[in-house]
């Protein structure tokens, strides 16, 4: 079997098909993946009733994985595998959690335009989402280009841009919306991590526009500076034609590169169910190469 790749959007994703992911894969299969990621930096599959087992050999093909901000809450999960990051809003019990829960706290964030992990250094490379229970309404996720904002900036903008920084920080988005109750411990498990605005995608050469949420602050610039440019940058990088929205079927894969794209969930009726399962790669220099 080889990939086949279907154009989802005029920018960016695509549909792939035509390799069973459930079994291991080859090198080369691994290679054609990698390819068909940095030119459309959201793969999208469907029908792959992936175990956790399947969904964590399939993503260490590709790096070590990421567990993200489960370093800092080390809260008890339900999944059966604590590589996996459980996107749902069901509890230890089984049930769906109350809407001011912790587990919706966390979904809450996850509606905010973001790169997964760019709080974190080595930041995230891939991320693979997959879907065993979904509501009757809503809960898409929306992914946009990022190497199409920095190619729609204007003149002045980028050169406005270049030379800047931003301070990306972990608990940034928790306390935009209200949860700011850390011990000092919590917060210094969690040091900022700082990235070019303007950086460069390792796998296509492309310039991109890195920003996002969890960047708290430009560097050198006033707070009140800094946030409004960062969120017209994020207005820019949001556009519509910039944006591919997934519908949701359960048994979808969907992949992205957090290095290239950004992504929200949408709203959806919290009394329903709503289960995905994540692995995330880090970026690591042995990550990517480990395929190439
Ligand atoms: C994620 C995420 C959005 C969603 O899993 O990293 O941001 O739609 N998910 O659940
Ligand atoms: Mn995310």
């Amino acid at each position: 079997m080889t990939l086949e790749l279907k154009p989802l959007h005029p920018v960016f994703a695509a549909e792939a098909s035509g390799l069973d992911l459930t079994r291991p894969i080859t090198r080369a299969d691994a290679c054609a993946i990698n390819a068909a990621m940095n030119r459309y930096a959201v793969l999208v599959w469907r029908g792959q009733p992936l175990t956790a087992e399947q969904q964590i050999r399939f993503a260490t093909t590709f790096g070590p994985l990421d567990i993200g901000l489960k370093r800092v809450f080390k809260r008890p999960e339900r999944l059966e595998d604590e590589r996996l990051i459980d996107i749902s809003n069901v509890g230890m019990d089984g049930a769906v959690q109350k809407p001011d829960s912790p587990k919706n706290l966390s979904n809450f964030a996850n509606q905010l335009w973001h790169s997964d992990s760019s709080f974190m250094n080595p930041r995230a490379a891939y991320s693979m989402l997959h879907a065993l229970v979904l509501p009757s309404w809503g809960g898409e996720t929306q992914f946009a280009d990022l190497r199409a904002a920095y190619d729609a900036l204007d003149a002045r903008t980028r050169a406005i841009v270049e030379p800047l920084s931003a301070e990306h920080y972990a608990l940034h988005t928790r306390i935009l919306l209200g949860d700011d109750a850390y011990t000092d411990e919590q917060k210094k498990l969690m040091p900022p991590a700082v990235w070019p605005i303007v950086d460069t995608h390792p796998g296509s050469g492309r310039k991109v526009l890195f920003v996002g949420v969890h960047a708290r602050q430009i560097i050198g610039m006033s707070t009140a500076e800094s946030r409004l440019l960062m969120s017209d940058l994020i207005e820019h990088a949001t556009e519509r034609e910039r944006v591919y929205t997934h519908r949701w079927e359960v048994g979808d894969l969907v992949i992205w590169d957090n290095r290239a794209t950004l992504h929200r969930g949408r709203r959806f009726d919290l009394g329903e169910r709503r289960e995905l399962r994540r692995t995330t790669i880090n970026d690591t220099p042995e990550a990517m190469l480990a395929v190439a």
